[in-house]
């Protein structure tokens, strides 16, 4: 199998599990959880603790998202992080988020631990480095604002990487493991016992009542509450697609003919950044960020001479990427899903570090449903306001409208797809409309409708993914249309190619 296509990742392809049943039928139980991510599983598992019986209900396989896709690392040192929070919120938001993110890291390990996963977890050093000079400055910014945050910090450039570090930031006994064999120990913990969890089961609608239903298109889960853990909610209320933007980061392993790849976890401070991390001997580099539905670059090639100009690279194992959204104010979303709703709760905007910040995120999930009252609870409410992030929030929404009529989508650029080579899509004018086609390696020809059919904006082809992505919220197809991401959860309508 060839492991160096995109979305292959390192985790998923190191993996295999048995198929866990898709929902079928009517079930009830206490809470349904949508979402068989760290969140969602996390925190389900938080709740069969509480003695409830959850349904966790799964649109494709357990990890297959973000959670599965990821750099592995579970770490409170995420960056520059703390600056940026503390420039928008002040110090004590940032001290909340700092103690949140060690409450994650410590939960994670307490719960591999007490559930006996097999997940190579190991502990390991983070930091936040300078791969240039002129990352310093931002470096020692990131130094005063983790530690007024309470984190115990050093500086200490002593990186084990070939190269110079200019300085760095330094938080220790923090995490890496195999995400997906964590992932999948929490569904073996959550299954059973009066709780479930659900496959290849993509919930399509949502009843808000009591109680609540959540609908597939085989099944229904009638629950008291409902936990949306989805990544990028799925459900088009609370406006958390105007509050939300999404971006795709990109990820290579390698095998190494000679030297060992770097023990700690590390990410530089600067644009573009180098995230640096190992996993059994490989060497893995992850970055290249961009905003969805923009040009991706050639982010695969970038990374991997990234890694062969600094290492003895033998080949490149494993390509994969992942999406990722963040709120319009820095912080994560977490609590309910509309302002003053008790039934249906949700958790989102994890910022790329949602191994430790998902786990916290299940602790507040957790507390919500049981009427605990959590420390940071208001902190990440999806309901706050944050007056000094308003102009961050206007302006991604101005750039949403420009999107929604097509203005920034480039025009159809052909009549007929007869010359279009193998490998490349392009737009061809479709009487009122515009047809996407993309034609494969064997030379057929995939039409689809670039209409989103989340709320209508253009998408655009992702040629490093083979992919048509939204540039509004993040919703991705397949050539053929299928939904890849949500927050879509119909299909792009096929098109004959012309
Ligand atoms: Fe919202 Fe496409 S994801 S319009």
């Amino acid at each position: 199998m060839d492991t160096t296509s995109a979305q292959h990742s390192l985790w998923l392809r190191s993996t295999s599990a048995p198929e866990r049943p898709t929902l079928r039928g009517e079930h009830v139980c206490d809470v349904a959880v949508v979402g068989g991510g760290i969140a969602g599983l996390t925190t389900a598992l938080l709740l069969k603790r509480q003695g409830l019986s959850v349904a966790v209900v799964e649109a494709d396989r357990i990890g297959s998202g973000a959670s599965g896709n990821n750099t592995a690392k579970v770490t409170a040192l995420q960056s520059t992080v703390y600056s940026t929070i503390t420039s928008r919120h002040g110090a004590e938001t940032a001290k909340a988020y700092a103690d949140a993110s060690q409450a994650g890291v410590s939960l994670l390990t307490r719960l591999v631990r007490e559930e006996g996963i097999d997940c190579g977890l190991r502990h390991a050093p983070a930091f936040t480095y300078a791969y240039s000079p002129d990352e310093v400055e931002a470096v020692e910014a990131e130094l005063a604002a983790t530690r007024a945050a309470g984190l115990p910090v050093s500086a200490d450039d002593r990186l084990d990487v070939p190269f110079d570090v200019h300085a760095a930031v330094r938080l220790d006994d923090q995490v890496a493991l195999h995400p997906l064999r964590y992932l999948l120990g929490l569904a073996d913990a959550v299954d059973g016992d009066g709780s479930v969890v659900f496959e290849h089961s993509r919930v399509e609608r949502l009843h808000d009542g009591a109680p609540c239903r959540v609908h597939t298109a085989e099944g229904t889960v009638s629950a008291g509450r409902v936990v949306v853990a989805t990544h990028y909610p799925v459900f088009d209320r609370g406006l958390y697609f105007a509050r939300l933007e999404t971006t795709r980061s990109y990820c290579v392993a390698a095998s190494l003919a000679s030297g060992e790849p770097p023990t700690g976890l590390a990410i530089s401070a600067g644009s573009p950044s180098w995230s640096l991390s190992s996993y059994d001997g490989l060497l893995i580099v992850c970055g290249q960020g961009h905003a969805t539905g923009d040009p991706a670059g050639a982010p695969y090639e970038e990374l991997e001479a990234f890694a062969r100009e600094h290492w003895d690279v033998e080949r490149i194992t494993h390509r994969w990427s992942a999406q990722d959204p963040t709120s319009y104010d820095h912080l994560p979303m977490i609590g309910p899903y509309l302002p003053g709703s008790d039934r249906l709760l949700v958790a989102t905007g994890f910022m790329k570090w949602g191994l430790a910040t998902a786990t916290f995120a299940a602790t507040i999930l957790a507390d919500a449903v049981a009427g605990t009252p959590n420390p940071w609870a208001a902190v990440f409410t999806p309901h706050r306001v944050s007056l000094t992030s308003l102009p961050d929030l206007l302006k991604m929404n101005a750039s949403t409208g420009l999107d929604l009529v097509g203005a920034r989508i480039t025009p159809a650029d052909a009549t007929s797809s007869e010359d279009l080579p193998p490998g490349q899509a392009h737009v061809v004018r479709d009487g009122l409309g515009k047809t996407g086609v993309y034609r494969d390696r064997a030379g057929r020809l995939h039409g689809v409708s670039l209409r989103c059919t989340h709320l209508g904006c253009l998408v655009a082809f992702n040629a490093a993914e083979t992919t048509w992505d939204c540039p509004c919220h993040g919703s991705r197809f397949d050539v053929d249309g299928a939904v890849l991401e949500g927050p879509a959860t119909q299909p792009l309508p096929r098109r004959e190619p012309k």
